[in-house]
């Protein structure tokens, strides 16, 4: 008894000692710290403009956007509402789909509105070219695709663009109304590091 009484209070007695070294050493927050952006290898922010050519092929016997969804009503919505398509579109940089490839687009869009075709836009444009080779940009907007321009934001990237903000404007440059087959220009406006 008179032992364990002795082992008590030396136990107590280190905890004093060293409570306060504990508490000054240990971070409130293990999971988080603050950093200096330099740290990160992250030097002036840049602003960088990007042009390029969407190409969607609905049609045919390789179609690059393909619908996985659509609304489970008998009857069929004049704006497609419910329809998700899931899309791999070539990025060129002219019209031609045949000239040089920068990227894909991936992602999907969706038909959002019961009054007018508008997309829901979720993509990535993943890009194979040059410096850029393998970085990405995530593009999260609204498509009204009968509009003369379309703003969408750019909400984040990867690789060189890392930090990425900024928005899209997209312009559809022909579009076949029998296949649905639709080329549009991208001008892409992105502030990155
Ligand atoms: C479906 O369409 C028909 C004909 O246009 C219409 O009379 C009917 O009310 C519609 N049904 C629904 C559930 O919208
Ligand atoms: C892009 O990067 C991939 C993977 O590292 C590589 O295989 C490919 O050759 C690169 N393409 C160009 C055009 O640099």
């Amino acid at each position: 008894m008179a032992r364990t009484l002795t082992e008590v209070l030396i136990f107590l007695l280190l905890s004093f000692i060293l409570l306060p070294i504990t508490l000054a050493t240990a971070r409130p927050n293990t999971f988080s710290r603050n950093l200096s952006p330099k740290k990160l290898g992250l030097k002036r922010e840049k602003l960088s403009h990007l042009h390029f050519y969407f190409h969607d092929t609905v049609s045919g016997k390789n179609p690059t956007a393909v619908p996985v969804a659509q609304a489970a009503t008998t009857n069929k919505s004049s704006t497609s509402f419910g329809q998700v398509v899931m899309i791999d579109d070539p990025l060129t940089v002219k019209p031609e789909v045949s000239s040089k490839q920068v990227g894909r687009a991936q992602g999907i869009y969706a038909s959002a509105s019961q009054s007018e075709v508008s997309f829901l836009m979720v993509l990535n444009l993943f890009f194979t070219e040059g410096k850029y080779n393998g970085s990405t940009l995530s593009i999260l907007g609204r498509n009204s695709i009968f509009s003369g321009i379309r703003e969408m934001p750019i909400v984040g990237g990867s690789g060189l663009f890392r930090f990425a903000r900024g928005y899209t404007q997209a312009k559809t440059y022909t579009v076949n109304l029998k296949t649905n087959d639709a080329v549009v220009e991208y001008n892409v406006y992105v502030f990155h590091y």
